[in-house]
């Protein structure tokens, strides 16, 4: 079993991003020289990440300037989504996230991704990621699924030539019927959607492949076809997180996993111990159906 938990091996690697707190670390954005070992993909240190909510029900104008002639604040509630974490992942290991609803999986995979700072603590990346996150940057509805493809392909910096190769490579994989890549993708159906989103971040070959949720939408022959896509993956040593609540991908799939709970790691180990240990929590047994979609 790979180990999931802080190395002592600490030989210097050029980071390729760090994700920094701004109260424990304020070096965020700068490429810096990070004590991390080489065989990790991302070392999370001490991560908190605090959403604040404005909790005013009516948000009007009229109120907010009321409230401040009367010198009231307006009135915040924090949400505590992850709270200090620390956990090392290797290159090349699958790691499997699970966890109640709310339990703090999404903000920690959008930390990872660098589209959410970390409050406090720091996320030191060892690679190029690709995501694909439930609530990541989705495809732009009007244009079709090759423009898409083009546009992601242009945002995540590739050539024009990598990109007109790329485009054909992804449109095969994804195999949307009659046409449809050329189409609106707000035309699409959800499952038609999820195979493009896959088959673009596969198709981007990142060392770091984060995918939230991304599985749930294909139909069983897709599935399969993005299983046996993920094994190569992993076969080229490329690091994957996923976070799903079919607990038998994760079974398939994972090398490792952790449980998440109230924004903390409840358990970490080896992928079937901790499935089991989640479905022992919620109480539902082992039946088959329990095992896809929790
Ligand atoms: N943009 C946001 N603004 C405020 N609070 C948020 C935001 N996103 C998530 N939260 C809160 O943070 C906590 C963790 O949410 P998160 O989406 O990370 O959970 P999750 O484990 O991915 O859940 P699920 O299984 O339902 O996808 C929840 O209490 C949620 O209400
Ligand atoms: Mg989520």
């Amino acid at each position: 079993m790979i180990s999931l938990s802080a190395s002592k091996d600490s030989r210097g690697a050029l980071d390729t991003g760090t994700h920094a707190g701004t109260r424990s670390d304020k070096r965020s954005g700068k490429r810096a020289l990070i004590d991390m070992p080489n065989d990790l993909a991302v070392r999370i240190e001490d991560l908190s990440i605090t959403y604040k909510i404005n909790v005013d029900t009516k948000k009007t104008l009229k109120n907010a300037v009321m409230r401040a002639s009367k010198g009231e604040k307006v009135r915040m509630r924090t949400v505590e989504a992850v709270k200090h974490m620390n956990l090392d992942i290797p290159h090349g290991s699958v790691l499997g996230i699970v966890g109640a609803n709310g339990a703090g999986k999404s903000t920690l995979m959008r930390s990872i991704a660098g589209i959410l700072p970390p409050t406090e603590g720091r996320i030191i990346v060892n690679g190029r990621i690709s995501t694909l996150l439930a609530l990541g940057v989705g495809f732009n509805p009007s244009l079709s699924g090759r423009d898409n493809i083009i546009l992601g392909g242009l945002a995540s910096g590739l050539t024009k030539d990598e990109i007109a190769s790329k485009t054909d490579e992804i449109a095969r994989f994804a195999d949307l019927p009659d046409g449809f890549i050329d189409m609106p993708v707000r035309t699409y159906s959800s499952g038609m959607y999820g195979r493009v989103a896959f088959a673009v971040a596969v198709a981007m070959t990142p060392d770091i492949l984060l995918l939230d949720e991304a599985l749930s939408a294909g139909d069983a022959a897709f599935k399969e076809k993005s299983f046996l896509r993920m094994r190569e993956l992993v076969q080229e040593a490329r690091t994957i997180v996923i976070v799903s609540h079919a607990l038998q991908t994760v079974k398939d799939l994972c090398t490792h996993a952790i449980w998440m709970h109230k924004g903390e790691i409840l358990a970490k180990g080896d992928a079937g111990e901790i499935t089991d240990k989640y479905l022992q929590f919620l109480n539902v047994g082992t039946l088959p159906s329990n095992l896809e979609d929790f």
